[in-house]
């Protein structure tokens, strides 16, 4: 395939800095020699820049401006890299995604194809710049994909996503607000109380099978803090009991099955709380098993 990756160093969607170093921990991890080393045909097109607003600041919220300035700058660089081929974005911190989804969004209404999306993720994001206790704007971007209200600072949503477009698998901590939000959306919710009772192949698969159904585009958006503290600390929001080593690759090799894997956010890396590169190279090897890294080749199979 043809894979472009786009380098996103922001931010700003949090207080703790330090993801703006992700974009140069992916690339010295080695993850466009991991994807060329699969045949890919894969291009580095460097670092997006944001773009400058004079919109003020607004509290609670931290740096509205300049997070609306990002999510406009990334729609446009996703929207025109969606055309070539499959865009990764290395964040950067997960408010990256307003600005991936808005854009792959657009490009899914001119394809005229619905756009799904996979959230990898101990948090819901399902926040809005009206319901957040953090002000952190990371938390946000499910939300301003489904169409929320209270994003009237951030470009209109092109085509918001209905909720059966959307799951999240990894779930362990959602704030009150998300929690009755969510309720009414209709988007899958994988908790890591289902993951423990009956695996995380399951409710994966549920998904991917309407994912071929309706013939949608897949968004994979992997929040480092998906996978557990302990294999993967480089996190500013940790949260114990995550996927384990094992599971989270076989989330990336049923992706992979499936052929359906359109464009990927790889965030909240923070390089500068790393050790030793350790969680950088497990996302390098993780995004690798999405593109066809495989131990033995098997009989391709669709979900079951
Ligand atoms: N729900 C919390 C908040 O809104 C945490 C969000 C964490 N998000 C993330 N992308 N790490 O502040
Ligand atoms: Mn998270
Ligand atoms: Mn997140
Ligand atoms: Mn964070």
């Amino acid at each position: 395939r043809d894979v472009i990756l786009l380098g996103v160093p922001l931010d700003c969607g949090k207080r703790r800095q330090g993801c703006r170093m992700g974009p140069d921990a992916f690339r010295i991890a080695g993850l466009a020699e991991s994807l060329s080393e699969l045949g890919h045909r894969v291009r580095d097109d460097g670092n997006v820049a944001a773009q400058a607003t004079d919109l003020p600041d607004r509290e609670p919220l931290h740096a509205l401006g300049e997070t609306v300035g990002w999510t406009r700058a990334i729609a446009k660089a996703a929207e025109d890299a969606a055309k070539d081929g499959m865009p990764i974005f290395m964040g950067g911190d997960h408010a990256l995604s307003l600005g991936s989804l808005a854009g792959l969004a657009a490009h899914a209404q001119t394809a005229d194809r619905p756009l799904f999306v996979l959230w990898l993720d101990a948090h819901a994001d399902f926040n809005t710049p009206a319901t957040t206790e953090s002000g952190n704007l990371h938390g946000t971007p499910v939300a301003y994909a489904y169409g929320c209200k209270g994003f009237e600072d951030f470009p209109p949503f092109p085509a918001p996503i209905p909720g059966n477009q959307i799951a999240m698998i990894g779930l362990r901590s959602v704030d009150p607000a998300e929690r009755a939000a969510l309720a009414e959306t209709g988007i899958h919710l994988t908790d890591m109380r289902v993951i423990d009772e009956s695996g995380i192949k399951r409710p994966l698969a549920v998904f991917l099978d309407e994912v071929t159904k309706a013939n949608g585009l897949l968004h994979v958006s992997f929040d480092t803090d998906f996978l557990d503290p302990q294999i993967a600390p480089a996190v500013g929001t940790t949260v114990p009991g995550g996927a384990t080593m094992r599971e989270a690759h076989l989330v990336m090799e049923l992706l992979c099955d499936s052929g359906l894997v359109t464009s990927l956010d790889l965030v909240e890396l923070n390089p500068f709380l790393d050790h030793a590169g350790q969680t950088a190279q497990l996302m390098v090897d993780l995004t690798a098993s999405l593109m066809g890294r495989r131990i033995f080749d098997r009989p391709t199979r669709g979900p079951q």
